[in-house]
């Protein structure tokens, strides 16, 4: 890992209106709340935090498919917020996103060949030749053979419309790939599979992933480090190995307290976060968490906590380090 963050964030915010008849503002969401992390080069940044917290908004902001309201995004020390679409676009080629299911976006009446040395066509200027070449080159690297080129993608399997999707996305070099819920949907044979070949990806192309997902014994495996998202803001963000053994804050111990274990006992469930995330449009005054906390204390409803440095985790939360999560109460069953 080099010096220079590959990319740096800072303090990067989204709102979304929310209308009413005749398109009046009732309101907004705050989709992301003052956001800020530095990603490494060749590093894995684990992002998590229930349905709605922000991931999908950062990623889009990050590859400017979404316009921040306010808020930097630096890429290799050049600022890529708020560029036209034209300067955007060569910048942001280096950036990928992998929805979900990469395959569902190929084209069914085109070969995969054509699919796969499209991007080529539309932002270089190789000959065909060099064109193909990349393309064999590629289906290799994603384990599938060169003769694929010429198939339909009906003609192949689920797995492997995944692989030509995650090989589109290797056609232009990126150098950052934002892979959004890469496993959500696959079985535990597969995802498997699939995240042995993003780490090989990531060793031959020298890639730098942000690995969006709800799934937080994948996070584990895969990712350096984690950041966890609540309401549009990073709450907690470190090592994913200390995190996860002892997290900080009130809400990354919810969450690690609802995930099922392998070994040992299993907690069915989720004992102590109670109730649904603050109305993200009406965010009380205080700490975002404030209402589902169980060590809230006056500070809480009054103060929004700063990002607090303790040791190599920040944690917002103004009681970090110094809270610990209650007992389990719920009955534990055995590891089925
Ligand atoms: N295009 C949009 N217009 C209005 N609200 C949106 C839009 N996209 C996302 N949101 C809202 O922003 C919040 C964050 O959504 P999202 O980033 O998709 O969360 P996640 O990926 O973590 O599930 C949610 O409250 C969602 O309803
Ligand atoms: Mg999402």
């Amino acid at each position: 890992m080099t010096e220079t963050p590959i990319l740096s964030v800072s303090d990067l915010t989204v709102r979304f209106p929310i209308r009413g008849p005749f398109a009046r503002k009732l309101g907004e969401i705050r989709a992301l709340d003052g956001v800020s992390f530095d990603l490494a080069q060749g590093e894995i940044l684990g992002l998590v935090g229930e349905s709605g917290c922000g991931k999908s908004t950062l990623g889009k902001t990050l590859m400017g498919i979404q316009a921040p309201n306010s808020g930097s995004i630096l890429f290799e020390g050049t600022e890529i917020a708020g560029r036209t679409p034209r300067e955007a676009r060569a910048l942001r080629r280096r950036l990928q996103y992998a929805y979900q299911d990469p395959g569902a976006s190929l084209d069914p009446r085109w070969k995969i060949g054509k699919s796969l040395e499209e991007p080529l066509i539309i932002h270089t200027d190789l000959p065909r030749r060099e064109r193909l070449e990349k393309v064999r080159e590629i289906l290799s690297a994603v384990g599938l053979p060169a003769g694929h080129a010429d198939l339909f993608p009906h003609e192949i399997s689920g797995g492997q419309q995944r692989r030509v999707g995650l090989a589109r996305i290797l056609m232009l070099n990126p150098e950052v790939v934002i892979l959004d819920e890469p496993t959500a949907g696959l079985d535990v044979s597969v995802q498997a599979t699939v995240l042995r070949l993003f780490r090989e990806l990531r060793d031959t192309f020298d890639l730098t992933y942000i690995f969006i997902s709800h799934d937080l014994s994948v996070v584990r495996l895969m990712c350096h480090r984690v950041a966890v998202m609540y309401l549009g803001r990073i709450v907690e963000m470190g090592p994913v190995e200390e995190l996860m053994e002892h997290p900080k804050h009130p809400y990354t111990q919810s969450l690690l307290a609802a995930i099922p274990r392998v070994n040992g006992p299993r907690v069915t469930e989720n004992f102590w976060l109670e109730g649904e995330p603050a109305d993200a449009a009406k965010l009380p005054p205080g700490c975002r968490f404030q209402g589902r906390c169980p060590h809230v204390q006056p500070i809480c409803r009054q103060e929004d906590p700063p990002d607090r440095m303790v040791g190599a985790r920040s944690v917002a939360c103004h009681f970090a380090g110094d809270v610990f999560p209650p007992k389990p109460s719920t009955k534990e069953v055995q590891n089925a």
